[in-house]
């Protein structure tokens, strides 16, 4: 099938563009070395993918840009060869069902929490589950699993093997750092690159889902993110606040760019649950997750109060789903992970083009 592909993609690319094609089950993932703009990525990607789609058994078609440009400094402050990487690229990964990716517009709203805690929600309902901490800021998922100090060894074919936690598998940037790290300027390449070998050199096994905790913000590095990692479905973190729209507009419009079909959105710290009764008040605005999924037509995957208790339960290692698992928030998450399985399902049923179609006419 490969040879065929190739040939259908020599329409919109020279052979030398073309740095590796793979294929899984009909997953396939086209390298290609081509310099080309951020803002032009999309629609070029588009024409790859179209071409490589009339291919008898072509399912699903992913496209990762290598950097041609020269490239900045690695971040163990070695000059990084100039050209082309001759790292092959990312492919789907086999073994791994279904990969999510938890983003938002802008920080601190609760994107690692919902990732470690709707990892373990999914993994209480018998899922086999991985979690992929790509933040490049700090490891907060490592913290929340309480696997922050573990580090990478390999198994006997190199692979990095996870750390376990509360039934999840988990691997982090942080595993492959040294300790004293000091903070880094990564670039969007260099993260593509460090996520790829996260992704396709780890001794994962068969998984159902790998939930990936992206960093903050919707700019280079995490565009780079979304199209180095084959992703299933993205889902958008927010608060409710009304001024926080802009930003989960920001989110769904970043991952519409890269062709990743946001999943839903879901509200967090959308009310106060009383440590002491339970009660749930609602203290702040609420409504911006609903609004912006109304206006996308997406689904609201779920609402989750501010609690006292999630901060301590993340610091601890020990998630709130583990720690509080009657809690009205342990609660929301098991909800969550049900709402969120399903729709993952409906999506890749879909497929991606149908999808595009779909939710694009929500706005
Ligand atoms: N529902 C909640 N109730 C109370 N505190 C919360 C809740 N959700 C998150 N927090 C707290 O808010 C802080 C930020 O959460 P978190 O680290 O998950 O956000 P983030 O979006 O991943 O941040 P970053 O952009 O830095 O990666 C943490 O201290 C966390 O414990
Ligand atoms: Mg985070």
């Amino acid at each position: 099938m490969i040879d065929a592909i190739r040939s259908a993609l020599s329409a919109v690319l020279n052979d030398n563009q073309i740095a590796s094609v793979r294929e899984t089950n009909g997953k396939v993932l086209v390298t290609v070395a081509v310099a080309v703009g951020m803002a032009e990525k999309p629609a070029f990607a588009e024409k790859i993918k179209a071409a490589a789609r009339k291919v008898e058994g072509v399912k699903d078609v992913f496209v990762s840009f290598q950097d041609t440009q020269a490239a900045a400094p690695a971040p163990d402050g070695q000059a990084a060869q100039a050209g082309p990487p001759q790292q092959p690229g990312p492919s789907p990964i086999v073994g791994i069902g279904r990969i999510v990716a938890v983003g938002a517009g802008k920080g601190g709203v609760g994107k690692s929490t919902v990732a470690v805690n709707l990892a373990i929600a999914l993994a209480n309902q018998g899922k086999r589950v991985g979690l992929l901490d790509a933040d490049i800021h700090g490891p907060s998922a490592a913290i929340m699993t309480g696997t922050v100090d573990h580090r990478a060894t390999g198994d006997a074919q190199q692979r990095v093997i996870p750390a376990t936690a509360h039934g999840l598998q988990v691997i982090s940037i942080a595993f492959l750092m040294p300790k004293d790290q000091a903070a880094v300027i990564w670039r969007g390449p260099m993260v593509g690159k460090m996520v790829t070998q996260l992704l396709t050199g780890v001794a994962w096994g068969e998984l159902d889902y790998l939930i990936v905790d992206l960093p903050p913000g919707t700019g280079d590095a995490v565009l780079s993110l979304s199209q180095t990692v084959p992703l299933d479905g993205a889902i958008v973190v927010t608060t409710p606040q009304d001024v926080a729209l802009a930003d989960v507009e920001k989110a769904i419009e970043m991952f519409s760019s890269v062709k990743v079909p946001v999943v839903g959105v879901i509200e967090n710290m959308a009310g106060f649950s009383c440590p002491e009764c339970g009660h749930l008040s609602h203290i702040f605005m609420t409504g911006a997750g609903d609004k912006a999924a109304k206006k996308y037509g997406l689904p609201l995957l779920g609402s989750l109060p501010l609690d006292a208790e999630v901060p301590p339960s993340g610091d601890g290692g020990v998630p709130i789903t583990v720690s509080k698992p009657e809690s009205n928030t342990a609660s929301a998450f098991v909800e969550i992970a049900q709402i969120t399985h399903e729709r993952i399902e409906a999506i890749a049923g879909k497929g991606a083009a149908q999808f595009d179609l779909g939710w694009s006419s929500g706005a």
